[in-house]
């Protein structure tokens, strides 16, 4: 998650690539809403804490959105992706139990959502052998993403997993043959990598047929959040509104939030970023119009700007919080929620792993 929101420096054929996307996302929304059954979603997160807004509005939301519409959906939670770029992991197991929390208390329904961990998958993990073959580390090396989370890092050496982890994200998605992939500005380039393995598969290994199926990416429309800083809502920029954050903590947060020293309240999100991020705050939660809160406001300055915000963000995650407050005394469900999911996981993954053992001939 932290890598995710690093607020990757895009290059011109990234914006190209980028423009490409968003038009096909809009006309595959319509696709999906009028027949749900043919999409399999799968997308994910890395367990390193639990989520915010910002994963809230920009990816979660339409998770649940997606679900309620019919659309199956696989969640990765992503704890080989942890150890990508960090030495020390955390607390692996307690930022699995926060995502899963997370993820249920906003409306994600196990009875019909797989919601499972990379490592409890073997025959997934399998898969990330015969698609390494498929890919030159000089492709690997031009990735922007892996190149600005290798940045990110600083002085530490760039890991094998860290240059290879857009081909295990292959293996994420092609396991269990998803088709539609929302994601992020940032994941474009490891959705080209896992169409390009598709392909490559079905040319190399199975003689053209069609064993995997390139999956469509499905970008994220919400608009970048900043965190009470006025920079990218992030997790290690410390600046975040968390899901599971008390209505005490919320207030506090949102109180000493950046905003500017005008008094009257005006969306202008250009010149008056911090302004603007707040108004938009309370826009997603109430489904108002940032600029019509903007005008019911006036000049009655930050404070009130603030205050609308708070009374916002704590009506909207009320019920989610109710949920997730119940929820984390019944840790006996989360985990019977998690091997139910490792379980269909594993089932999908060594039906595939087994089609693809009978096309490269290796199936003694
Ligand atoms: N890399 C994604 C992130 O950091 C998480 C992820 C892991 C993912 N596997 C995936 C996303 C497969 C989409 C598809 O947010």
């Amino acid at each position: 998650m932290t890598t995710s929101t690093t607020g990757v420096s895009t290059t011109d054929s990234s914006s190209e690539s980028f423009a490409v996307a968003a038009v096909r996302s809009a006309a595959l929304d319509e696709r999906i809403i009028a027949d749900p059954g043919r999409f399999r979603v799968l997308t994910g997160d890395r367990p390193t804490g639990p989520l915010h807004l910002g994963h809230y509005f920009g990816t979660l939301a339409n998770r649940v959105r997606l679900q309620r519409a019919g659309v199956e959906v696989f969640l990765v939670i992503a704890d080989y992706q942890v150890i990508t770029d960090r030495d020390s992991v955390g607390d692996l197991s307690g930022n699995v139990r926060e995502l899963l929390l997370d993820y249920l208390a906003a409306g994600i329904d196990p009875s019909t959502a797989t919601i499972f961990t990379h490592s409890a998958v073997p025959a997934l993990n399998q898969l990330m052998l015969p698609f390494l073959s498929l890919v030159s580390v000089a492709e690997l090396h031009r990735n922007p993403t892996v190149k600005a989370e290798a940045e990110a890092a600083g002085t530490r050496a760039l890991s094998g997993l860290l240059l290879t982890y857009p081909v295990h994200q292959a293996a994420d998605i092609l396991f269990c043959h998803a088709n539609l992939v929302p994601v992020g500005r940032d994941q474009l380039p490891h959705l080209e990598t896992t169409r390009s393995i598709a392909r490559r598969f079905n040319d190399r290994y199975a003689a053209g047929a069609d064993v995997f199926s390139p999956p469509d990416s499905l970008l994220t429309r919400a608009p970048a959040m900043l965190g009470t800083d006025g920079t990218k809502m992030s997790k290690s920029r410390r600046n975040t509104i968390d899901l599971r954050a008390t209505e005490d903590q919320t207030a506090q947060l949102l109180r000493r939030a950046k905003t500017d020293a005008e008094r009257n309240i005006t969306y202008e999100p250009q010149r008056r970023p911090e302004v603007a991020n707040l108004l938009l705050i309370a826009a997603l939660c109430t489904g108002a119009d940032p600029a019509e809160l903007a005008d019911s406001l006036g000049d009655r300055g930050a404070a009130a700007l603030k205050a609308l915000a708070t009374e916002a963000v704590n009506e909207h995650l009320r019920p989610l919080r109710r949920r997730r407050a119940e929820l984390s005394f019944d840790l006996g469900h989360l985990g019977d929620v998690l091997r139910v999911g490792n379980t269909r996981a594993n089932r999908a993954a060594e039906a595939t792993l087994e089609q693809v053992r009978q096309v490269m001939d290796m199936h003694y």
